[in-house]
């Protein structure tokens, strides 16, 4: 029922569910996201490059007279009942509710006052655990929700950092804020260069021609992922520890010696070429090599789309692939077949893995016309090597966080 469930009869479900009228419903979306370069440095003060797109969960709520707060989704069997008055914490059998309860710990750690409990209804038609980012749609999707019921008039860009809080407070995962500031602040037919050190953006038009970007979803369980991502991000802590301990002098930017660095996408290229020999341990050279040169890329990325020039966009695709791949070794059989299949397949111009990983998913700019050829041949090919199907889709950019109802 979920894949193709019209939002627009959310609230039919929801009084069937809780009673009362439609009237009082209201509804709101948190869209996915791919991101089309700029993998694992916005923890490290790089630039990335996401997009939302239109793949949503949906978020119906209604305020109730009591203190109550009732969870429940089309999907998933169960109802979760919780008190707006609760302490609430992690727990692992509260599933899906605890990124609603770990958005509400930290509403109401900020000072905002719920006068009353709600109830909720979800719908998703976002792959879960798929890596187009499922959580922080939930997270920011119901943050928003929450926001707009209550009148709190909490901004795009809090909506974010609530989510990326509550991720690493609640959730005990140390993601970046990618993710829930591309959900809570993008705009349709647009992509964002997000500066993760400032936290600040521009808009810039993702005009792809014929082109489109399809999702290619590996259907592999990440297992582990949290603490595969949370361990990468120490390793990249380690190698910028060791370069700022070697206080080396930088010449080419405004910082003049490595211990004054802030974060690893701070030196360019050539200025790690100039530093790297301090770094001992070969498993964090290559981790640092990856955050420096995937930022570069990102840039280039940018000019590139800028001018057009769409060849290009698809051999950086490649490159940060590779880099994930070697560097980072973040890919693993499934996506680096979906990757490898589709970069051979005419009509596509570049494919890679996007978001943390480990699994999840990949994408790939394929020309219009050929993008049924392309699901089919690749499909054929990654069921011959992994032993199980992928998932496709091609999709559209979105705005971000919406109501729609
Ligand atoms: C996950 C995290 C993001 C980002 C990506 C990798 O999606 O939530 O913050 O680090 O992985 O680029």
């Amino acid at each position: 029922m979920t894949e193709d469930f019209n939002p627009e009869l959310l609230p039919q479900e929801f009084v069937k569910l809780y009673g009362g009228s439609v009237e009082d419903v209201q509804v709101y979306a948190g869209p996915a996201r791919i991101n089309i370069i700029g993998e694992h440095i916005d923890y490290n003060g790089g630039k990335v490059f996401p997009a939302a797109i239109d793949k949503y969960i949906y978020v119906a709520v209604r305020k109730r007279q009591d203190s109550k707060i009732i969870y429940n989704d089309l999907k998933f069997p169960g109802t979760y009942t919780f008190d707006i008055t609760d302490d609430f914490k992690f727990a692992k059998e509260n599933d899906y509710a605890n990124y609603l309860n770990g958005i509400l710990s930290i509403i109401k750690r900020r000072g905002y006052k719920f006068e009353c409990g709600f109830e909720v209804l979800i719908v998703s038609n976002i792959p879960p655990a798929g890596g187009i980012s499922s959580s922080s749609a939930l997270e920011c999707g119901f943050a928003y929700a929450v926001s707009e019921l209550f009148n709190f008039g909490i901004s795009r860009k809090d909506i974010a950092l609530i989510g990326q809080q509550s991720e690493h407070e609640f959730m005990n995962v140390k993601c970046g804020i990618m993710d829930q500031y591309i959900i809570a602040t993008a705009k349709v037919n647009t992509a964002e260069l997000l500066d993760c050190a400032k936290v600040e953006h521009d808009f810039v038009p993702l005009e792809l021609g014929d082109y489109r970007f399809v999702v290619m979803n590996s259907k592999k369980k990440r297992q582990l992922a949290d603490s595969k991502y949370n361990e990468r991000r120490s390793q990249c802590e380690a190698g910028l520890a060791e370069i700022k301990a070697a206080a080396l002098p930088l010449t080419g930017t405004s910082i003049t010696n490595t211990k004054d660095l802030p974060d690893l996408c701070s030196l360019t290229v050539e200025q790690f070429d100039s530093v790297k020999s301090v770094i001992k341990d070969e498993v964090i050279l290559k981790r640092v090599r990856h955050c420096v040169t995937e930022n570069q890329r990102v840039l280039e990325a940018v000019e590139a789309l800028k001018k057009s020039d769409l060849k290009k966009l698809g051999d950086l695709l490649r490159a940060s692939h590779k880099s994930l791949k070697e560097d980072y070794e973040v890919t693993g059989l499934e996506l680096d077949t979906l990757s490898d299949t589709a970069n051979a397949q005419d009509g596509c111009i570049g494919a890679r893995m996007t978001g943390a990983g480990f699994g999840g998913c990949a994408i790939a700019l394929v020309h219009k016309d050929k993008v049924e050829s392309f699901i089919d041949s690749v499909q054929k090919k990654y069921t011959e090597v992994v032993g199980h199907d992928a998932g496709f889709f091609a999709c559209s950019t979105s705005d971000g966080v919406f109501r729609l109802k």
